[in-house]
């Protein structure tokens, strides 16, 4: 594995080598995306090895220009009413983090969607991951370059501690400033649903094309292995710290009495209570969604890696990012058996103790 800066030279390299099938993790506005060559099936294979992630788990293809779309999309199977709303989206919303659901052309490999017949693809914000596909020339599919079940990672570093030389390249460009996955919004629903909350807010999405439905509760790896779910990803349990996660209401977090080994994740700083202790962070001070959704995995990483018993958490509002902040800490909630990829990868950090 080779670190990258944002350089021209090194996004070329970078770019000729996702042409020549290799793994590139690469910064977007969301979180860092593990990407290979969405038509290469041998990329793709590698893709689901690195990460060890389930093949009925489909990835995200990112372009990086609308006409690319032509490539993916079999547009004769989307009905004129989905087409409407996604070109209305499309102008007003990306690129930025938001997902569609869409009919697939033939040609796009099933490993890509998990066997579907539709895909999910996405047009990215960030600079860097729109410079990459560019010069690619192609698109990439691009899962959360982490190991899964595991805490998505916001930081080049992140990407590293998970997959090291399973991936060749590693683009660092920093922090990622939106701090959560993209929404997935499924276009061929009969009604646009929300299949994943995420970093573009319902609120933003409803303002265009009007009410929009929420999807299925997820329902477990079982139903997932099983089919039994039309968004295969939507696991119970996912985006999950080692350390075990308690969630409570919004304000209860305060009265619960500080332990040494116990650690706390505020939304916002809690009236009357300083100091705090140094197992305590707080997601944003002033109660921001999108200040919090930015810190929510960072701040998740950092307690993990200090070796607690448990760590609180509160819920957030629900508006704006709420929605995908409550989304992440519910499934961080969530007990896990069999237990997740970084829990039996037995990485010598904090984050990777064996055995939880
Ligand atoms: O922000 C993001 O979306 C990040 C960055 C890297 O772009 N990517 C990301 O990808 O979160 P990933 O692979 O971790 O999440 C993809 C999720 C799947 O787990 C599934 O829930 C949904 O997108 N998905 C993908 N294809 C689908 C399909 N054909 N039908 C329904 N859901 C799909
Ligand atoms: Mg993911």
């Amino acid at each position: 594995m080779k670190m990258l800066t944002t350089s021209k030279s090194d996004i070329a390299l970078a770019a000729a080598a996702l042409a020549g099938g290799a793994l590139v993790a690469f910064p977007t506005e969301t979180v860092y995306g593990l990407g290979g060559d969405a038509f290469s099936g041998s990329a793709l294979a590698r893709i689901f090895d690195a990460k060890k992630r389930p093949r009925f788990d489909p990835l995200i293809i990112h372009i990086a220009d609308l006409s690319t779309l032509d490539k993916i999309v079999l547009w004769e199977a989307l009905d004129n009413n989905a087409r409407k709303k996604l070109d209305l989206l499309a102008e007003k919303l990306w690129p930025g983090p938001l997902t569609f659901i869409l009919p697939k052309r033939p040609e796009v490999p099933g490993l890509a969607t998990a066997g579907l017949s539709t895909a999910a693809v996405r047009f990215p914000s960030h600079p860097v991951a729109q410079n990459l596909i560019r010069l690619f020339q192609g698109a990439a599919a691009a899962p959360s370059a982490n190991l899964f079940g595991c805490l998505s990672p916001t930081k080049a570093e992140h990407v590293r501690e998970q997959l090291g030389d399973k991936v060749d390249y590693i683009i660092d460009g920093g922090r990622t400033n939106l701090g959560v996955e993209s929404t997935v919004l499924d276009l061929c629903a009969p009604l646009p649903t929300i299949l994943r909350p995420g970093g573009c807010p319902r609120e933003e999405i409803e303002a265009v094309i009007g009410t929009v439905g929420t999807g299925p509760v997820p329902s477990g790896p079982a139903a997932a292995a099983a089919g039994g779910q039309p968004s295969p990803g939507m696991l119970k349990s996912h985006y999950a710290p080692l350390t075990t996660l308690v969630l409570h209401p919004a304000g209860k977090l305060r009265d619960i009495p500080e332990k040494k080994d116990e650690g706390k994740l505020y939304f916002k700083t809690p009236a009357g209570k300083t100091p705090l202790s140094e197992n305590t962070r707080i997601l944003s001070a002033s109660g921001d969604t999108v200040e919090a959704a930015a810190n929510l995995f960072e701040m998740l990483h950092q307690l993990d890696s200090l070796g607690l018993r448990l760590i609180h958490a509160e819920e957030t509002p629900q508006d704006g990012l709420g929605e995908a902040i409550n989304d992440r800490l519910r499934r961080a909630s969530v007990s896990r058996t069999p237990l997740p990829e970084c829990a039996l990868a037995g990485k010598d950090t904090g984050q990777f103790r064996p055995g939880r």
